[in-house]
C-alpha cells in the first residue's frame, strides 16, 4: 500500500507501509508463532485469516485541530498542532465518504476547534463508525455542552448530506487530558444503537463499547472460533471480556451448542444491553432465556460453577490473576483470543495444565505489526 501522508512524514501510524503485504504476513505469523513456541509448534498454525490490505478501517478517532475557518480532522503533531489525515487509505470507502461529509458539516457550521496548547475552543474529537450496511455513527467530543445546541439545529442538514447517519450524539470531555471521549453522553438522533451484520449475527453498538475496527477479518475471526466451539459441543460456555457479544453470540449459534448456556461478563454497561438486543435477535438459537449477559469485572468471574468452555477476549494487558483462577478451577476447555502475544505468553505461562490444541493468526491491522491471536487450550 502507499500512503500520501506517510510519504510526506505527515502521520507514521502505519509502521509497516511500504513492505509488501504478503511479507507483513509471514513476519506477523513468524513473530507470533515464536513467541508462542514453547506451547505449540510453529508448523502447527493454521493457514493466517487475513483480508482487504488497505480500506478496511470501520472506525476512524478524529483529533479536530486548525481554526474555526480552516479545521483539520486527523491527529495533532508533537507541537499540539492539527494534521488533517481525512483521506486515510484504511478507512472503508463508505466510513472515508463519510468523513469527507462530515468535515465539510463541522467547517460549515462553524464549530470552534479545542485548541490543545491553548486550552481553548470546543471541539476535541470526531468519532466515526461505519456499518456493513452502510449507516454510520457519529460522535462530536466536546469540551462543554456550549455548541450542542449548535449541532443539534444543524441536525437536518447533517442528516441531508450524509443519509446513513443513523446515530448522532455528543460526548462531554471537560478535562484536559489525553482521552478520546468522557463519561457523559447526549443523543441527538431517536436511534442510540448501529446495527453490525457480521455472519448471520446483528451485532448492536452504542457510542462506548468496544468492537473489532475490521469488520471482514472480525468475521473470519468469530466463524473460527464458532467451528472450534462446535466441534467441542459444551453444554456451558462463559464468556470474558464480551464487550457487545461478538464470540458468545456465535458459540450460542454454533451447530450443536443450541441448547447450552451462555454467560457473557464485560464492564461496560453499553455493551451488556447491546450484547442482551442482538441476543434477542439470534437466529437458530432454541433456548434463548439460557443466554444471559452481565455487567462485572471478569478478572473475578470465576465462581464454583465450572462452565465447559470458558472464552476470554481481554484488553492488551491480557487476563492478569484470572489465568492462575482458570489454572486452579477444573474447567476444561478455553479459547484465548488476543491483541497483545507478549501479555499472551505471560498468561500462558501460568496456566501449565493447559496446552494449545489450535492456533491462528488474524490481521486485523494490516500495515502494522499488531496482531490477533486465537488459541483453543485443553487440559
Ligand atoms: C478486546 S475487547 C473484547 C470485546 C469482545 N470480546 C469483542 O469480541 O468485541 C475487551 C473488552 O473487555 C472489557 N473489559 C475491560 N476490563 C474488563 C474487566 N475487568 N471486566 C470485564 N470486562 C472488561 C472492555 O470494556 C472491552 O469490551
Amino acid at each position: 500500500m502507499q500512503c500520501d501522508y506517510f510519504d510526506d512524514g505527515a502521520c507514521r501510524s502505519c509502521t509497516l507501509m511500504g513492505q509488501g503485504y504478503d511479507a507483513q504476513l509471514q513476519d506477523l505469523q513468524t513473530l507470533v508463532a515464536r513467541a508462542l513456541s514453547d506451547r505449540f509448534p510453529e508448523h502447527g498454525w493454521a493457514r493466517p485469516a487475513s483480508g482487504p490490505e488497505s480500506h478496511f478501517r470501520n472506525k476512524a478517532k478524529l483529533v479536530v485541530g486548525g481554526t474555526r475557518q480552516s479545521p483539520t480532522f486527523g491527529i495533532l503533531d508533537r507541537g499540539g498542532q492539527g494534521v488533517d489525515l481525512r483521506d486515510c487509505g484504511l478507512y472503508e470507502p463508505g466510513l472515508h465518504e463519510t468523513v469527507r461529509q462530515l468535515a465539510d458539516f463541522v467547517t460549515g457550521v462553524g464549530l470552534t476547534p479545542y485548541d490543545v496548547p491553548r486550552r481553548t475552543g470546543e471541539l476535541k474529537h470526531l468519532i466515526v463508525t461505519h456499518s456493513p450496511d452502510g449507516e454510520s455513527m457519529i460522535r462530536f467530543v466536546l469540551r462543554s455542552p456550549g455548541q450542542l445546541g449548535r449541532i443539534e439545529r444543524a441536525l437536518p442538514d447533517l442528516r441531508a448530506s450524509i443519509p446513513g447517519a443513523r446515530v448522532v450524539s455528543v460526548n462531554l470531555l471537560p478535562e484536559h487530558k489525553a482521552a478520546l471521549e468522557g463519561d457523559e453522553e447526549t443523543f441527538l438522533t431517536e436511534e442510540q444503537t448501529l446495527p453490525m451484520h457480521v455472519n448471520d449475527i446483528v451485532l448492536h453498538l452504542r457510542p462506548r463499547s468496544f468492537f473489532q475496527t475490521n469488520t471482514a477479518v472480525a468475521s473470519q475471526l468469530y466463524r473460527q472460533a464458532q467451528q472450534w466451539v462446535s466441534q467441542l459441543g459444551p453444554a456451558s460456555v462463559l464468556d470474558l471480556f464480551c464487550g457487545v457479544g461478538g464470540f458468545a453470540l456465535h458459540a450460542a449459534t454454533a451447530p450443536g451448542t443450541s441448547t447450552a448456556r451462555m454467560r457473557g461478563i464485560e464492564i461496560s454497561p453499553d455493551a451488556v444491553a447491546s450484547a442482551r438486543l442482538s441476543a434477542t435477535q439470534l437466529p437458530q438459537r432454541e433456548a434463548l432465556d439460557d443466554i444471559q449477559f452481565t455487567v462485572g469485572d471478569a478478572t473475578t468471574a470465576l465462581s464454583s460453577d465450572t462452565p465447559d468452555l470458558v472464552i476470554v477476549n481481554p484488553p492488551r494487558r491480557g487476563i492478569g490473576d484470572l489465568a492462575g483462577d482458570l489454572e486452579r478451577s477444573d474447567v476444561p476447555h478455553v479459547l484465548y483470543s488476543s491483541c497483545n502475544v507478549t501479555s499472551l505468553a505471560t498468561d500462558l505461562a501460568a496456566m501449565q495444565s493447559f496446552r494449545v490444541t489450535r492456533a491462528r493468526l488474524f490481521d486485523m491491522f494490516p500495515q502494522t505489526g499488531h496482531h490477533e491471536v486465537l488459541l483453543l487450550l485443553s487440559r
